[in-house]
């Protein structure tokens, strides 16, 4: 390698981000992602292709010529086409207006706390909880997470809304929920989501809610949403992509449905971050959302069958402790004995070559966990299932 590409700066950047250790599930990846035969069980994401009626129309909107830059709150074909999925799903009056499409999941998190979070502002935050809910809060916008963490038992996880509400003080700018739960898989209940709104709603702060798993469940078409009976100018943020549902973590594709008048500002914030995301990827979006209940059906029912074989096969084994989860794609589960994940989920990789994500990576209180996502063909989830029987023996 040559010198400067390593080591130390030219010149300083930020202490902050300087000292950002990144993401703990990333560095189990790093160190495995090329190895030959590994079963890479370690992210957020299904081993299928994003289905080929999707694709088509990617390539059929580059034939006709669509590369250009859109409108910074998306194209109006797929505002309007995610305005119509929202209402159908959650039952609201959701205008097009409502609506900013974004380039992922991520970004629209970014975009939302660049919106609300200045240095020495808090959001209080339902942990454990994947990294970048929270790292884009306190690494990059000096802001500080207050973290509530879910209750564990043998049945699954339990939210105590009266901790989450103490929590909050003049500082706090939102309360941000993920449900359904990465990694846990915990679903909000719908008491849950107005209890929420109505702090919100008295205490003049947001809900920031991060919905992208909410198709990924097994007993409803849809779990429990913040915009479940809320009103259009509720203090109400709600986060989506593309990603899960629809197979598409690749092509960097999402949405926010916000109150009217906060699309102002997230159109401002998109055109200095990303501009929106390309043209063609948002027709392709469009025909996802539009043609793709049969898809996200199918994919249902495969994680339904693969999330059984987890929790009979992984859950058997001695020093497991696994819950079924209610929701998305994750088995997050307890071992006896472990007391550092990233050192565990390491030597995991070397030895069954089956990657996982550390616990600790989703927070201090995800210590003693690791999380394997079973959105996987059931050959290869078989397979490392069998591989890891060993190492939880
Ligand atoms: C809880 C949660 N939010 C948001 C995202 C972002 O998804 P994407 O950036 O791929 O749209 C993920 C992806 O794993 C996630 O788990």
């Amino acid at each position: 390698m040559s010198a400067g590409l390593s080591g130390a700066l030219p010149a300083p950047i930020r202490p902050v981000i300087a000292g950002f250790a990144g993401s703990r599930i990333r560095e189990v990846s790093k160190i495995g992602m090329e190895r030959p035969g590994v079963t890479a069980l370690w992210f957020g994401e299904g081993d299928r292709p994003t289905p080929r009626f999707i694709c088509d129309a990617a390539a059929q909107a580059l034939a006709a010529g669509r590369t250009y830059y859109t409108s910074n709150s998306g194209t109006p074909e797929l505002r309007q086409a995610i305005a119509r999925y929202a209402m159908r799903l959650h039952g609201q009056k959701i205008v097009p207006e409502r609506v900013t499409v974004t380039a992922s999941g991520v970004n629209a998190l970014m975009l939302i706390m660049q919106a609300l979070v200045d240095p020495g502002d808090n959001v209080v935050m339902v942990t454990p909880v994947w990294p970048n809910c929270a790292d884009n809060i306190s690494v990059v916008l000096g802001g500080e997470v207050r973290r509530v963490t879910l209750a564990a038992d043998e049945r699954g996880w339990r939210l105590d809304l009266d901790r989450l509400f103490a929590a909050c003080d003049g500082r706090t700018r939102a309360i941000f929920v993920n449900s359904p739960g990465n990694p846990t898989g915990w679903m909000a209940g719908a008491a849950d989501h107005l209890a929420l709104r109505e702090f919100a709603r008295k205490r003049r702060i947001w809900i920031v809610a991060d919905e992208v798993y909410e198709r990924i469940v097994y007993d409803r078409a849809c779990a429990p949403s913040a915009l479940d009976g809320a009103s259009p100018d509720d203090p109400v943020i709600v986060v989506n992509s593309f990603s899960k549902a629809w197979c598409m973590t690749g092509w960097r594709l999402g949405w926010i449905v916000h109150p009217q008048a906060l699309g102002e500002t997230l159109a401002k914030l998109n055109e200095v971050n990303m501009s929106g995301p390309a043209m063609f990827a948002q027709d392709a979006g469009t025909v996802a959302i539009e043609q793709g209940e049969g898809f996200i059906r199918e994919i249902v029912d495969d994680y339904r069958r693969a999330r059984e074989v987890v929790v009979q096969r992984l859950g058997a084994m001695p020093r497991v402790r696994l819950a079924r989860p209610e929701a998305a794609f994750y088995a997050f589960f307890r071992v006896d004995g472990m007391t550092d994940s990233l050192a565990t989920a390491k030597q995991v990789l070397d030895r069954a070559n089956v990657g996982l994500a550390p616990g600790v990576a989703f927070g201090p209180e995800g210590e003693g966990w690791l999380r394997l996502c079973f959105a996987t063909s059931p050959q290869r989830l078989s397979d490392a299932l069998d591989r890891l029987a060993p190492a939880f023996a």
